[in-house]
């Protein structure tokens, strides 16, 4: 399958047309942003770790019945997807308090949650991409209830399998963000990427943070943060190079 003409380009990913009209090709690119597109960067080698750390994870979401666009990896950097028309609303689940969550409501970073919390923002980059809630999201007609239903419903089974998942990998996941894309049919399926860009990840005896926030917040390290979360997925998996001599 190979891509035919460019169709969008975000700030991290690039989507192709294909010769099958139900299906894109997306390429991940090093650039990497921050606070709206103010910051911008390179983060060498990311592309491919998102690419393939969202496959991977995608894949495994399928198997405990999260539908999603995968469809099959292409290359380092290429995947093709399902074509998906995207529910324009980030979905944002915290298990403990950090990032935008901290900053509102003035509490410290690290607060484990009694529950995950989900919240919604309006996926819309002029408007900087609001808050909003389930009747807000209603009333500007971004998603009908049953499909709000579902993505919740996504939303919460993927942190659970995500959040052990993780753990395994002596990985707390702090937060992600989500997005949900419709299939021609109207059937709800997770879009987009699951990777150090979209979620925190912090060691779980150490507290470092292996996320995109080394790049937000400037901690340096931020190539080695990315390889050390695909270093212990693949370990877990057990890819290791083939060639590799023991
Ligand atoms: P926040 O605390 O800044 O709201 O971020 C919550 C989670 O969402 C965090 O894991 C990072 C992720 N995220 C994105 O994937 N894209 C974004 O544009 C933002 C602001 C956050
Ligand atoms: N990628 C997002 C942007 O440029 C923000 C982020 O992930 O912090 O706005």
């Amino acid at each position: 399958m190979e891509k035919l003409q460019q169709l969008y380009e975000g700030k991290a990913k690039k989507v192709y047309a294909t010769a099958d009209e139900n299906l894109y090709i997306v390429s991940y690119k090093d650039d990497a942003t921050a606070f709206n597109g103010l910051k911008k960067g390179t983060i060498a080698g990311k592309g491919v770790i998102n690419n393939r750390m969202s496959n991977m994870l995608m894949q495994m979401l399928e198997q405990h019945g999260v539908p999603t666009h995968f469809v099959r990896e292409l290359s380092d950097r290429e995947t093709l997807v399902k074509k998906v028309s995207i529910v324009p609303l980030e979905v944002i689940i915290r298990n403990i308090s950090a990032g935008s969550f901290a900053k509102r409501y003035g509490v410290e970073e690290g607060i484990v949650f009694d529950a995950p919390t989900i919240e919604f923002s309006y996926k819309n980059d002029d408007l900087g991409d609001p808050l909003l809630n389930r009747y807000h999201a209603l009333a500007l007609k971004l998603a009908t209830p049953e499909e709000i239903d579902t993505i919740e419903r996504y939303a919460f089974k993927v942190n659970e399998v995500l959040k052990a998942y993780f753990l395994d990998l002596n990985i707390t996941l702090v937060d992600f963000k989500l997005e949900f894309g419709r299939l021609p049919d109207g059937t709800i399926v997770l879009a987009d990427e699951i990777s150090p860009d979209t979620c925190r990840f912090w060691d779980k005896d150490t507290g470092e943070k292996l996320d995109k926030d080394r790049f937000r917040r400037d901690l340096g390290g931020v190539e080695d943060a990315y390889q050390e979360v695909m270093r212990r997925l693949t370990g877990k998996q057990g890819n290791r190079p083939t060639n590799r001599r023991e």
